[in-house]
């Protein structure tokens, strides 16, 4: 069995993120989301989500691509996470390109063409600006 991973905030759940795990998932036969903490997200990576973990969590566990959710909590845990879950493949969006080639000493590393026009922290701004 190939078991492949990604990780992310995937907060207000939309097409770009399903695009994305639906090529993530055909590239093997089990699919793992490290999915950010909330305070991972606050303190690490400076985004304050509108859905708690346990709301992201419920969603991405109902998407027929997605097998397990594991939390993401430190951007070093990547490596533990690979030997211990046994990942064959790491999978993100080519916004991350080049930033995990360091895996590559554990597991094949892939990056997928974003899905255009579309992300959290635009639709942020554009929902932002309806009000
Ligand atoms: N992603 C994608 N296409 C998009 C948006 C996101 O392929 N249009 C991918 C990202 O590259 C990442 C994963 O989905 O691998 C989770 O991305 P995340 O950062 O949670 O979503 P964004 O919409 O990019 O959120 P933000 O605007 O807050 O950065």
């Amino acid at each position: 069995m190939k078991r492949v991973i990604t990780y992310g905030t995937f907060d207000l759940l939309h097409y770009g993120h399903i695009n994305l795990l639906r090529r993530a998932r055909a590239l093997g036969d089990y699919l793992i989301v490290a999915l950010s903490t909330d305070e991972f997200n606050k303190n690490c990576k400076s985004k304050a989500c509108y859905f708690s973990y346990e709301e992201r969590r419920q969603l991405l566990e109902s998407i027929r691509y997605v097998d397990l959710v594991i939390p993401e909590e430190s951007w070093e845990q990547k490596a533990r996470d690979v030997k211990e879950y046994h990942v064959d493949t790491f999978v993100m969006g080519d916004d991350w390109k080049g930033k995990f080639d360091f895996l590559r000493d554990y597991c094949e590393v892939v990056y997928l063409p974003r899905t255009p026009e579309i992300s959290t922290s635009k639709m942020k701004q554009e929902i932002g600006r309806r009000d």
